[in-house]
């Protein structure tokens, strides 16, 4: 009998695969060339527009081309909505967004673009940019004053595709030793602008900027401009939800764009969200094709066996930052699992007094959206974190502000970490904003409030902290909400001996 069922299973696997899944790639590679064949006029005449030149030398066959093209791009938009729609129809409904702000590139194809930078190792740094050109060259020369550059780093470059999308050359190269908090002039495949970056500490205080679901709406820009481009802080980390392409290729290069004066000046360290897996239904792709290529992270140097989960030393090893991804397994036995056993049991609380989570789905959360999502993780992965005295989490996912008390399993504790959810960016879906007054974590909830805005973690030395949330509401940011914070390392070794006793 079984064997008859399974018999009948592979039948109805092969009919699948053979009368529905291999017309349908077929389908797509048909699609795909009649899409570069109009696509690629039409990406020329908005290119010509964008610039202010003509494309057929007259006024009238610019208006019939333009019309053409403006209603080709209309249709792709739509149709990519469409299909975004159809592979996600249960998501939580938002008020209505806020419009997306586009951004061109306007320089020659050679020239980089979407310049951004990450911490790799001690003294090193990863720059990330992309060139439409792809025998662009993979190389970042640097120096410590503007236009002289005594060295440079050579990496290599990546391409994928998606569905009827390529990507320009997404170029990786690692430059350093670097010398700490020190200001370093780069230009990346020999072309185009002048950037610069500023190193980390090697010591505290440092200051880290702390920022999810940023997405590219107008309420993005205005979180963007508080943080500020030359800012005062050492790094950003971002728990997720990038730019909120959704499958729209040509949205990640549009938010690349848009975080450029920010991401290439200071290291960005992000991990990932729901809205990077990209999946799509029939066609099988890859889950995080873009995110991968485009927002490489140090896994190598924290031995993690891949992108979407790694660690990183800040302020040198005084404070450990450990990324974990809330769409990766995360189950006992499961790779992230043993990875994230083998990095805390590495880390040395005497040498690191601070130690800090980030993952996308919160473990603790009483808004109505995405209630209970990050219940599965929370078991599998909370006694770890607790074990190793974790001083803060933050998470992502809800577009509110929420602060928790210090907890372990649904219980304040003040051996827990403190729990802060801070998915409020400013991305195209709008706020989260209903709050369950009597959720069963209500009252481990300290400070809640759906506004957008950015917060700021600032470790003054090895005992002490401040976390400020700043929001947006009016046209400067405002601090609503500020906590200081004792580390859970320190706590320990000064009470050590009566907390012997009361474990005894
Ligand atoms: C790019 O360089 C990195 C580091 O040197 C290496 O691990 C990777 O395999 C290279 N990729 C390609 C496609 O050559
Ligand atoms: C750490 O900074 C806090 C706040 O400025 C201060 O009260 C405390 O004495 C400092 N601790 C050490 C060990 O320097
Ligand atoms: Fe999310």
């Amino acid at each position: 009998m079984c064997k008859i069922a399974r018999v009948a299973a592979a039948l109805i696997r092969v009919l699948y695969l053979v009368a529905v899944a291999a017309p349908a790639k077929s389908l797509v590679a048909v699609a795909r060339v009649a899409f570069s064949l109009v696509n690629a006029p039409c990406l020329r005449y908005m290119n010509q527009a964008a610039r202010g030149r003509s494309c057929t030398g007259n006024f009238c066959g610019d208006l019939l081309v333009g019309a053409m093209a403006h209603s080709w791009r209309m249709l792709v938009q739509g149709l990519t909505s469409l299909m975004f729609l159809c592979a996600r129809a249960d998501e939580y409904v938002r008020p209505p967004p806020s419009p997306l702000v586009l951004m061109a590139h306007d320089k020659p194809a050679s020239h980089p673009q979407q310049v951004h930078i990450s911490v790799v190792g001690a003294n090193s740094m990863r720059i990330s940019w992309v060139t439409d050109d792809r025998s662009a060259p993979s190389v970042v020369e640097y120096g410590t004053s503007p236009g002289k550059y005594t060295a440079s780093g050579t990496g290599n470059h990546t391409t994928y595709h998606y569905f009827l999308y390529k990507s320009g050359a997404i170029h990786h190269a690692t430059i350093g030793p670097l010398d700490p908090s020190t200001s370093y002039y780069y230009r990346c495949s020999k072309a185009g602008d002048e950037f610069t970056l500023r190193t980390p500490p090697a010591t505290l205080p440092i200051e880290f900027v702390v920022i999810g679901d940023l997405g590219q709406t107008g309420w993005t820009a205005s979180t963007l401009s508080h943080i500020g481009g030359g800012g005062d802080y050492d790094m950003l980390l971002l728990p997720g939800d990038l730019s909120y392409a959704d499958t729209r290729q040509p949205l990640w290069d549009s938010f690349g764009r848009l975080v450029q004066p920010l991401a290439s000046a200071r290291p960005w360290m992000v991990t990932e969200g729901n809205h990077e897996i990209e999946t799509l239904p029939v066609v099988d792709l890859a889950p995080f094709a873009a995110y991968n290529a485009r927002w490489r992270m140090p896994r190598e140097e924290s031995g993690s066996p891949s992108n979407l989960f790694y660690s990183l030393d800040a302020a040198g090893g005084a404070a450990h930052v450990v990324m974990l991804g809330s769409y990766a397994a995360f189950g006992e036995g499961s790779e992230q699992h043993r990875w994230l056993e083998m990095d805390l049991a590495r880390v040395d609380r005497r040498r690191t007094p601070w130690l800090i989570v980030l993952l996308h789905a919160p473990w603790y959360n009483t808004n109505q959206a995405h209630q209970g999502e990050g219940e599965r993780m929370r078991l599998a992965m909370e006694r770890m974190l607790y074990e190793a005295q974790v001083d803060v989490v933050f998470a992502g996912h809800v577009h509110a502000y929420e602060r928790f008390t210090r907890i372990y399993d649904n219980e304040a504790d003040s051996r827990g970490p403190m729990y802060i959810t801070i998915g409020d960016g400013g991305n195209r879906e709008g706020l989260a904003l209903r709050f369950i007054k009597d959720h069963k974590s209500a009252h481990l909830s300290e400070f809640r409030e759906a506004s957008f805005g950015h917060g700021r973690l600032r470790i003054v030395n090895e005992t002490t902290a401040v976390w400020t949330w700043h929001r947006n509401d009016d046209d400067y940011a405002t601090v609503r909400d500020e906590v200081w914070l004792h580390s859970l390392a320190a706590a320990k070794r000064q009470t050590t001996g009566r907390r012997h006793v009361n474990e005894l």
